[in-house]
């Protein structure tokens, strides 16, 4: 019965191994958020701070979304190690510019993990990340907004501040 049980619960190592990746990468990108935080948060960047808080936050969610299911599906997730966030920026739109990097990165690695599990034949991991895939075009959006603010803005000192205003107003409503 044990057998029979698991049989029917679990994934193919290929799948396993590729979201056991996407866990890792989760962690990172919210580790890397965090970076992105600190960078505003001691330059008196409250609100764009505040915003990469949040990025952290939700790459969390993103990450335990994916340990989670692993673990439904009866494959033990892996508790990714990350490496250390170290950035140097010269401006707050360097800083943006990286969270746009980070976040089509993000959505190539899940376009990949959908391969995978297409050619596995993976009907139900497939399902379960067409919410990631939406997610990535939200993510994507936002980041994209905030630097579209620094070409109609500029950069000077009114710029700057006018572009805190509106950084945490930044809404994806498709
Ligand atoms: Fe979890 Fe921003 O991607």
């Amino acid at each position: 019965m044990k057998d029979l049980l698991r049989r029917h619960a679990i994934l193919k190592d290929e799948v396993v191994s590729a979201l056991n990746k996407q866990v890792k990468i989760e962690a990172q990108s919210s580790n890397h958020y965090l970076a992105l935080a600190a960078w505003c948060h001691v330059r008196g960047y409250d609100n764009s701070s505040e915003f990469f808080y949040k990025q952290s936050k939700e790459e969390r969610k993103h990450q335990l979304k994916i340990f989670k299911y692993l673990n439904d599906m009866e494959s033990e997730a892996k508790t990714p190690g990350v490496d250390e966030s170290e950035f140097e920026f010269s401006t707050l739109r360097e800083v943006f510019e990286k969270a746009l990097d980070m976040e089509v990165s993000v959505t190539e690695s899940i376009h990949d993990l959908v391969r995978v599990c297409r050619k596995a034949d993976d009907i139900q991991t497939e399902e379960f990340l067409r919410w990631f895939v939406k997610e990535q075009i939200e993510e994507e959006y936002v980041a994209r907004q905030a630097l579209e603010l620094f070409e109609i803005l500029g950069e000077d000192k009114l710029a700057l501040a006018m572009f805190e205003e509106r950084i945490l107003e930044i809404e994806y409503d498709g």
